[in-house]
């Protein structure tokens, strides 16, 4: 396959300093918009690069399967890549530059340097993951970096990454506005994922019952259901069979602290995240909900 793409394919810490001093300002808007990416882009993906144009001048997107984010050497192996193809999406998508930096341009020889969350990062998957945001902290760390950017998307979907991306930037005193959106999700209401191409047709059309699960437990929360711990069972009889928790946690949505006393009647007032992650068919699949505070309007 021999695809025409008419952004700039750039490779090098060189190749991203000389891209950048050949843009012109056009207008007002901060000048590049990033939208850092592991590749096998989907609509999801496009979407983030669509919403990237709206916020800057130019828009480049990162493809780079990061393997310091990885705690599992096969899934990294099996992780999907398209090279061609994301190129030729993002391109299409309004892209105007999509670097592909290799292993060695990201983590120079002898890089030992590695960024660390605080308790944001205890939780959820940065408990069923030792070291996973680590890997990614540093990358866009260094992504940010190379690229010079001012804005970045990142998508809700990984709504524990946002947060911490969002908490590093702060801290770290990163000249970059953060822009997170929501989720994108298959008709059928499977989050969009890159993993979704690893399943086979018929646990992909399953798989969307995992949200149609999160559903049912917002619809009781909307009805006046308080009870956490009901709103768990109730997850989990919806599952559909083919998922295996990993972890189906609660939390509060800003600290990502777990909500412990699941058997108390929740404050309604209080937002709540729901977070989940399962395997299907050996693949790790992720989603999340929020249930809104309660009004006395709202719950009817
Ligand atoms: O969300 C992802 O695809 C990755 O974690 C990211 C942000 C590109 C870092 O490798």
């Amino acid at each position: 396959m021999n695809i025409k793409s008419n952004a700039v394919l750039l490779y090098q810490a060189q190749d991203l300093k000389s891209w950048r001093e050949s843009l012109s300002c056009k207008d007002a808007r901060p000048l590049i918009g990033f939208v850092p990416t592991m590749g096998f882009l989907h609509e999801g993906h496009l979407s983030l690069i669509k919403e990237a144009k709206r916020h800057a001048q130019y828009v480049i997107v990162s493809i780079f399967v990061n393997p310091s984010q990885f705690n599992d050497a096969s899934d990294f192996e099996h992780y999907p890549r398209n090279e061609e193809q994301d190129i030729y999406l993002a391109s299409q998508a309004g892209a105007d530059a999509i670097f592909l930096p290799s292993v060695e341009v990201i983590y120079p020889h002898g890089a030992q340097t590695w960024v660390n969350v605080g308790a944001l990062g205890d939780t959820l998957c940065g408990a069923s993951r030792p070291g996973h945001f680590q890997g990614v902290c540093t990358v866009v760390t260094a992504l940010f970096n190379l690229v010079g950017c001012q804005v970045a998307v990142f998508g809700e979907k990984d709504y524990q990454q946002l947060a911490i991306i969002r908490r590093m930037t702060q801290d770290l005193h990163l000249p970059v506005k953060i822009i997170g959106l929501a989720t994108f999700r298959e008709a059928n209401g499977l989050a969009m994922s890159s993993r979704n191409a690893r399943l086979s047709p018929q646990a992909r059309q399953e798989a969307s019952g995992i949200y149609s699960a999160l559903q049912e437990a917002q619809n009781l929360w909307r009805q006046g259901q308080t009870s956490l711990l009901y709103l768990e069972q109730r997850i989990k009889e919806a599952l559909p069979t083919c998922a295996t928790i990993d972890y189906l946690s609660f939390c509060e949505p800003h600290s990502l602290q777990l909500l412990e006393r699941l058997e108390q009647a929740h404050d309604p007032s209080q937002p709540v995240l729901i977070a989940i992650a399962c395997f299907v068919e050996k693949v790790r699949l992720i989603d999340n909900l929020i249930l809104a505070p309660l009004t006395s309007n709202s719950q009817k």
